[in-house]
């Protein structure tokens, strides 16, 4: 029986930005994904039977349908029917690390870990766009996931770009376990207050390009100067979360006061906040300081770092 343990990464928004209602209900976006080494393992293994199982060491972590690596496997075996009745089912064990419903892509990496892990386990042989496009059928996020590194996202977040890899730049995570943020609330909620100055003609590309501003950032992430990617971090989903939450509010107003803190934003729909910081030791003294401010236990909080590769075999 053969077994794959992969390594899913989770991610960050450097820049995200809203540009138009599309018509299939989604949001045209402008976003600059980031992978960092806050990860969760899968292992996937062959089960006799056509059944899929998933496993979780972490309770919020639903293991039936709704849960999207489930949806994943599902997706997998019916594209790929004989494959499923020749290899038979598989048993999916999330090794959960990433904070669940945060931001950052938690759901989506482990759904792309086991798209790279079915491909190999049925000796598929899918390329990477291959995989991708299937990823999107999933969710917008899972594309970036199987791919990784720092990516220019652009239609629902599903056409990547690759940039330069960030390798090193230091960040620490701040979330508070119980607080969870729907994502599909926070595009309706912003809709719903800043529709009207959406960009009509989705169509016109001259049109598109004058409204997308992500050019500064991109040119600090070509120059990998960390200073200037922190100066000009962007989410217009905190114009929405930000006065809904007052604790995550309350977070991004800390972080831009401790020394040593470059830049700091919401990642996604939140309702993690990151702090982007020039060194570990920097990124520690940073996360102790938030720490010895918000002494509640039900805050959680990481140092990790950029990095430059999505799904990996382990
Ligand atoms: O694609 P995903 O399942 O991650 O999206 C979750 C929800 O977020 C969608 O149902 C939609 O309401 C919203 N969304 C959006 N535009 C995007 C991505 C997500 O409106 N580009």
């Amino acid at each position: 029986m053969r077994s794959y343990t992969l390594n899913a990464p989770a991610k960050i928004n450097l820049y995200l930005e809203i540009i138009s209602q599309r018509s299939d209900g989604y949001h045209e976006l402008a976003m600059i994904l980031q992978s960092i080494a806050l990860a969760d393992q899968i292992n996937i293994h062959s089960l006799s039977a056509e059944t899929i199982r998933v496993h979780c060491n972490h309770p919020q972590v639903p293991t039936d349908k709704s849960n999207l690596a489930y949806q994943a496997a599902e997706l997998m075996a019916r594209q790929f029917p004989e494959a499923f009745a020749k290899y038979g089912g598989v048993e999916i064990t999330i090794n959960k690390h990433i904070p669940v419903a945060a931001g950052l892509a938690g759901g989506s990496t482990n759904a792309a870990a086991v798209l790279v892990g079915i491909d190999l386990l049925w000796n598929l042989g899918l390329t990477q766009l291959e995989l991708e496009e299937l990823g999107a059928t999933l969710g917008s996020d899972v594309p970036f996931c199987i791919a990784g590194g720092t990516v220019i996202a652009t239609g629902r977040g599903e056409q990547l770009s690759p940039l330069p890899g960030l390798d090193d730049i230091y960040i620490v995570l701040a979330k508070y376990r119980s607080l969870e943020v729907s994502t599909a609330w926070a595009y309706k909620t912003y809709r719903q207050q800043f529709g009207s100055s959406y960009l009509r003609d989705n169509d016109n590309l001259a049109a598109r390009a004058a409204a997308v501003h992500s050019g500064e950032i991109v040119k600090a992430i070509l120059e990998k100067d960390a200073g200037q990617i922190a100066e000009k971090l962007h989410n217009d989903l905190e114009r929405v979360v930000l006065p809904n939450y007052p604790q995550v509010l309350q977070l991004r107003e800390l972080f831009a006061t401790v020394e040593g803190v470059l830049g700091t934003m919401m990642s996604g729909s939140g309702p993690t906040v990151f702090a982007l910081v020039a060194s570990e030791q920097q990124a520690q003294t940073v996360k102790q300081q938030v720490r010895e401010t918000i002494p509640d236990e039900d805050l959680e909080l990481f140092v990790t770092r950029t990095i430059t590769h999505g799904i990996q075999l382990v």
